[in-house]
C-alpha cells in the first residue's frame, strides 16, 4: 500500500474504526452506507465525551505525579467504588451494628485505635531487636509506611471521636449494603457514603460546645458527620447552591430529630464572602470545595466538569478552591482549626491551594498558621484505606482495587 501521510492515514484509520477509542458516534458517516443520516444531535453532543477527556487529562498530569501508582489508581477509579454505612446515632437503631458484624462489617473508627496500638507495640518490639541486632541487613523491618513509636504519639490516637461510627467490608471484600431502613419514627438507620469523606471531619477533631463552620455543605455527608460526633455547639451549614441545599433539608430530616436540628442553621450564601457575616468566630471549620470529583468525571457523562462547555470553570477551580479556604480561614477565631478537603489527586487542587492560602494568610492578613501533621491517619487507618506515601502537605487517600474509597484529600489548618 502506498504510504499515507498525515490527515489522509489518519483518516484511513478512522473509517476503519484503528483508532483507539473512536467509536462511530466520533466519525460522521463512517457507518454502512444504508444508515447514513445527518445526525442532528451531532451540532449539540459533545465531540469526545467528557469522561474520556477527563482521562486523557488525568493520563498526562497523574502519570507524572502519582508515577508507578497511577495505573492501579486508574483502574480502582474505573471500577466499583466502595461504600461505607455511617451509623445514624439519632435513629433507634441498636440491632444495626449486630447485623452488619454478621455480614463480616465493622466499624472502621473504633477499631483503629487499638489496632494502632498493637501495631506501635510490634514496631517497637521491632525496633529494640534491631537495636540489639544493629542496623545492618539484619534489621526487622518496620511494615511498609508504618511510623516508629517516636513518630506516633499515644494522644494522637486519642484525637479520633470515637461517636461517629462507620462500617465498612474488609479490603478485598466487595459486599454492597441494603439500603438505609426507617425506625419507627421514620428515622434512618445508616448513610452510605466514601467511608474516606469521613476523614476530613475526624480530622477536625470537634470537641464538646464547639461552634463548627460547613463552608460547603450540601447534600450534607459530613455535615451528617459532624453532627454524629454530638459535640456541636452550633453547626452552620452553608452551600451556594439552592437545589443541593434543598438536598441537606431532606438530609437533616431524614437523619436528625427536631431538638438536634435545632442547633443547625442552613443557608446559601456564596462562601467566598462569608467573612461578610462577621468572621473569627468558628471553633472548627470545614471547607470542602467543589473539584474536579475525579472518579465522577472518569465514569460519569452527566454533569462532569471536563465537559467542553465547562472548561472555563474547570481551569477556574483552583481559584474558588483559595478563595473559600480563605474565607474559611477568616471565619476561623484564634487557636481555630480549618479542614480543607477535595475528592481529587490533583496537586493543583490540594497542596499548591494550602500553600497558597498559608501565604496569603500571613502576608495579607498576618495571621500565623501551622499545618497541622496528620501522619498518625495512615497508621491508624492503614487497614481501611490506601495512602499517598508522599503527599508533602496534608494526606491522600488513594483508590485502590482492594480498597476501592477516595480519591480524599485533606489538610488541617491551626490558626496560631
Ligand atoms: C464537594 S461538594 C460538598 C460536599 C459536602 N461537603 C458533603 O459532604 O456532602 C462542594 C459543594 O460546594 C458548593 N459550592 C460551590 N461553590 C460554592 C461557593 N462559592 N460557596 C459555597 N458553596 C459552594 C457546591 O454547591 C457543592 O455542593
Amino acid at each position: 500500500m502506498a504510504a499515507l501521510g498525515g490527515r489522509g492515514r489518519a483518516a484511513v484509520l478512522l473509517r476503519r474504526g484503528l483508532v483507539p477509542g473512536a467509536g462511530p458516534g466520533l466519525v460522521p458517516g463512517a457507518g454502512p452506507r444504508r444508515h447514513r443520516h445527518k445526525e442532528k444531535w451531532a451540532a449539540t453532543a459533545p465531540r469526545v465525551p467528557p469522561t474520556r477527556l477527563a482521562l486523557h487529562h488525568f493520563d498526562s498530569s497523574y502519570s507524572l505525579h502519582l508515577g508507578a501508582l497511577w495505573p492501579s489508581v486508574r483502574a480502582a477509579l474505573l471500577c466499583e467504588q466502595k461504600y461505607g454505612a455511617l451509623l445514624n446515632s439519632f435513629a433507634a437503631a441498636d440491632h444495626v451494628p449486630r447485623e452488619l458484624q454478621l455480614l463480616n462489617a465493622a466499624d472502621f473508627i473504633s477499631e483503629a485505635p487499638q489496632k494502632a496500638q498493637h501495631w506501635q507495640q510490634d514496631a517497637a518490639v521491632g525496633e529494640a531487636r534491631g537495636c540489639q541486632e544493629g542496623s545492618g541487613e539484619g534489621r526487622t523491618v518496620v511494615q511498609e509506611g508504618m511510623m516508629t513509636q517516636a513518630e506516633m504519639s499515644p494522644p494522637l490516637c486519642t484525637s479520633i471521636s470515637s461517636k461517629i461510627k462507620c462500617y465498612t467490608f474488609p479490603r478485598g471484600d466487595i459486599t454492597r449494603f441494603r439500603p438505609a431502613r426507617p425506625d419507627a419514627l421514620g428515622l434512618l438507620d445508616y448513610y452510605l457514603l466514601d467511608a474516606a469523606s469521613l476523614l476530613p471531619v475526624l480530622a477536625l477533631n470537634v470537641q464538646p460546645g464547639d461552634f463548627v463552620l460547613d463552608l460547603c455543605a450540601a447534600p450534607g455527608g459530613k455535615t451528617l458527620a459532624l453532627l454524629q460526633t454530638g459535640c456541636c455547639g452550633h453547626l452552620a451549614a452553608n452551600d451556594v447552591s439552592i437545589s443541593r441545599t434543598k438536598r441537606l433539608y431532606r438530609i437533616l430530616h431524614s437523619y436528625v430529630p427536631k431538638e438536634v436540628r435545632d442547633i443547625v442553621s442552613v443557608t446559601s450564601y456564596d462562601g467566598r464572602v462569608w467573612d461578610q457575616m462577621g468572621g473569627g468566630t468558628f471553633h472548627k471549620v470545614l471547607v470542602d470545595v467543589p473539584c474536579t470529583t475525579d472518579r465522577h468525571s472518569a465514569t460519569e457523562e452527566d454533569n462532569n466538569i471536563f465537559h467542553k462547555r465547562r472548561t472555563k470553570e474547570r481551569h477556574m477551580l483552583p481559584m474558588l478552591q483559595l478563595q473559600l479556604l480563605m474565607a474559611g480561614i477568616l471565619a476561623a477565631r484564634p487557636g481555630g482549626a480549618v479542614v480543607y478537603s477535595t475528592c481529587s489527586l490533583s496537586p493543583l487542587q490540594n497542596q499548591c491551594v494550602v500553600q497558597r492560602a498559608l501565604d496569603i494568610a500571613a502576608a495579607q492578613f498576618s495571621i500565623r498558621i501551622q499545618a497541622e501533621d496528620l501522619r498518625h491517619f495512615r497508621v491508624l487507618f492503614q487497614d481501611t484505606f490506601c495512602f499517598s506515601p508522599d503527599c508533602g502537605l496534608g494526606e491522600l487517600v488513594l483508590p485502590q482495587l482492594t480498597a476501592n474509597f477516595g480519591p480524599t484529600y485533606f489538610c488541617k489548618l491551626r490558626l496560631l
